[in-house]
């Protein structure tokens, strides 16, 4: 599979995802005898403007299981030329001359559409801005349901939290639309809901979805329940036990069900539930460097 650049789900067909997972699930058997050097004369730029350590690290993680290079800047509004007012595009027109494909969190919605208008590489969209998108962990995620689940077709899942201002969810919200007989519930405040972009996608292309605000009434009819933080200030807006999940609750999941989360978490998951095999937030983070090793292995050309 060939991609020009990564910058949002809404990218990707089902048969285009489905060739992605084949190929993640051949990264797998790569992994396990150490890695590959297939791309030893590939080299990654890694450009985030924002603070990450799942995305960071297991994209290099994954760049280093390929056998290629990695180039990197820790906060590159602080340590680059950003701090002299050097704009996004001038940035990305310069190393992309350094590097094979630029991996980027930038923190305004559409950085990474920008960076591919003059970028001479493959941008790959590492999250933009509060409320854009976040496509390799929608993907990562997809991959988990598509493993766990077994299939993506007919899943019903609560996705829970800040709704409008979360790209991974957003990003999801997108990949599931494309599969049939889904069912979302959207879990979050009033003032928290999934915003209208999102809606007026999923009701063009008849997904069904309600919105409720209280996990605890619909833990019971899903088989994933997607948890993301509500933030600190939400949280004394609202009773937050309603987007919490501890073991109690757990009782309630059934029992071939998964709960996920894109991580880092603050207080909606309580450390009790970490130890039941239906938490599988930590195999999350696992598939990443398969699905970012894929995606890498999309981009560059060998
Ligand atoms: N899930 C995720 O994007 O985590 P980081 O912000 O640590 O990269």
């Amino acid at each position: 599979m060939k991609l020009r650049h990564v910058i949002e789900s809404q990218q990707f067909t089902v048969p285009a995802l489905m060739e992605l997972f084949n190929l993640a699930d051949g990264m797998e058997r790569i992994v396990a005898r150490g890695g590959t050097g297939d791309y030893s004369n590939r080299i990654m730029a890694l450009l985030f403007y924002e603070h990450s350590t799942r995305t960071r690290f297991s994209f290099e993680s994954a760049m280093s299981r390929l056998g290629g290079k990695v180039i990197t800047t820790e906060n590159a509004i602080q340590f680059s030329s950003v701090m002299h007012g050097e704009t996004l595009e001038d940035t990305v027109r310069v190393v992309a001359n350094y590097s094979d494909v630029i991996v980027l969190r930038h923190n305004e919605i559409g950085g990474a559409a920008r960076a591919a208008a003059v970028s001479s590489v493959p941008i790959i969209n590492a999250g933009d801005g509060k409320g854009g998108q976040h496509p390799t962990q929608a993907l990562l995620d997809l991959y988990t349901i598509h493993r766990e689940i077994k299939t993506i077709d007919g899943v019903r899942i609560a996705m829970v939290g800040n709704l409008a201002d979360g790209r991974t969810v957003r990003s999801l919200a997108y990949l599931l639309g494309k599969f049939e007989r889904v069912k979302i519930f959207f879990v979050a405040p009033k003032t928290l809901q999934m915003k209208q972009d999102i809606v007026d996608y999923l009701q063009h292309h008849n997904v069904w979805f309600t919105e409720e605000e209280d996990l605890r009434k619909i833990i019971d009819e899903v088989d994933v329940v997607y948890m993301t933080r509500l933030g600190p200030l939400e949280r004394e807006k609202t009773d937050p036990t309603r987007f919490y999940i501890d073991e109690s609750l757990m009782k309630f999941l059934p029992k071939k069900s998964i709960v996920m989360h894109p991580l880092p978490r603050a207080n909606e998951i309580s450390p009790e539930v970490d130890s039941d095999p239906r938490a599988a937030y930590f195999r999350q983070t696992r598939n990443g460097i398969l699905v970012r090793m894929a995606l890498l292995a999309s981009v560059l050309d060998v």
